[in-house]
């Protein structure tokens, strides 16, 4: 009987136009430039504009994916989009993917995994690959957070940012994709990192609305102090689970939350720097989105090759973790006109109004 893997085959990202610097921020949260620098890593990120959506990120990610590809969008079989910031809470925000990018023939669906969703959707889609129940399939992990943060709380408005990224999987029968993998979740912290509204535990109300419940709220020691210990346990496992060391792998692309995360990470595991993928400086932390972001430039910037192997390891909101070691099999040769060169966008005036109001944001 044929085998079937995972052969990735196509990658893209897309962040918005607006860049927003610490300085921005800085004008209107008591903050600094030097704090944001030195306690996370960040410099900037991107924040969308008032019309843009999640769905909207997706289909520019999604397009450059399908392009890199070759693959007609009637080709894809199934959509996956990891994203906790869909465009509406219902309808799926996968399916307005599917639908914008004339994937006329596949079925899609939202996985709703907090900055881990990504490798928990490779992970899926992997699993549907070796199945046989797919052949292609496109997956999204892509958010807009800058609408669910409080620009108020400089304890969270500081840290993240918009974006998307996604990469084509197709069917193959030479051995690559998903070597192993760990899906990890501790619920019991599931308030350490919370949108407390709207669901259904706490419905759109005025007492939500005056007591600014729609908004992100984290407790960032927590997250910190999981997040190190998460990462470097979860890697190490998935690791032994493949009877691989760090020499064996290519490049690490951990979740893009916090660089002194990842530097601990690196440092306890004697990860080699230049083997670690690290673009937290100009996105912040794009939760779902950071993964595939970094994984689409680094395949840019030719820092893995075909038949390279990749670690990816991510943590969030749930608390939830999840890594996985990836073999690269062939790489699709990127066509001429691919939009690969769209991929870096100029970096625009600041996008602070005269109100000391940053464009798209509900102040
Ligand atoms: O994707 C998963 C999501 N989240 C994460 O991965 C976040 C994990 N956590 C972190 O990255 C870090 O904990 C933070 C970057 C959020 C904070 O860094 P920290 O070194 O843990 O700082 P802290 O929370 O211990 O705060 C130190 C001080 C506090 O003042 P006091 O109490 O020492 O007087 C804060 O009030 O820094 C203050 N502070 C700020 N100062 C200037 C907090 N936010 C800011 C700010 N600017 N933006």
């Amino acid at each position: 009987m044929t085998r079937h893997y995972s052969s990735l085959v196509g990658w893209g990202h897309y962040a918005p136009e607006n860049v927003v610097t610490n300085d921005d921020l800085s004008e209107i949260v008591d903050t600094t430039d030097e704090w944001i620098r030195a306690r996370s890593g960040i410099e900037r990120r991107h924040f969308v504009s008032p019309d843009q959506a999640t769905s909207d990120l997706c289909i520019e990610a999604g397009r450059r994916a399908l392009d890199r590809a070759g693959v007609a969008p009637e080709d894809v079989g199934l959509v996956l989009v990891a994203t906790s910031s869909p465009d509406y809470l219902t309808p799926p925000v996968s399916s307005q993917v599917q639908h914008g990018l004339g994937c006329a023939n596949a079925g899609a669906m939202t996985l709703v995994v907090g900055c881990t969703g990504f490798v928990y959707g490779l992970v899926t889609a992997d699993q549907f690959i070796q199945t046989g129940a797919y052949e292609t399939i496109l997956l999204i992990g892509a958010e807009v957070i800058s609408k669910n943060l409080d620009m108020t709380d400089r304890t969270t408005c500081v840290l993240f940012g918009d974006g998307a990224g996604a990469v084509v999987l197709q069917a193959t029968d030479r051995p690559c994709g998903v070597r192993s993998f760990e899906l990890g979740s501790d619920g019991s912290q599931a308030e350490a990192l919370i949108a407390p509204s709207p669901g259904t535990r706490n419905p759109v109300s005025q007492y939500a609305i005056d007591h600014r419940t729609h908004y992100l709220r984290m407790d960032g020691r927590a997250v910190f102090k999981f997040a190190t210990r998460a990462m470097t346990e979860s890697l190490q496992r998935v690791m032994d689970k493949a009877a691989l060391g760090v020499d064996d792998v290519d490049l690490f692309i951990p979740h893009q939350a916090n660089a002194r995360i990842i530097e601990y990470a690196a440092e306890q595991l004697q990860l080699p720097p230049e083997k670690v993928v690290m673009n937290v400086a100009e996105y912040g932390n794009t939760s779902a989105a950071t993964i595939p972001i970094a994984l689409s430039e680094a395949l840019d910037a030719g820092r893995a090759e075909a038949g390279g192997t990749l670690a990816m390891v991510g943590f969030g909101a749930g608390l939830t973790w999840a890594a996985c070691l990836f073999d690269l099999g062939p790489l699709a040769l990127a066509p001429p006109d691919s939009g690969a060169d769209r991929d870096r966008q100029p970096a625009p005036e600041s996008v602070i109004d005269d109100r000391g109001v940053v464009e798209g944001l509900i102040a």
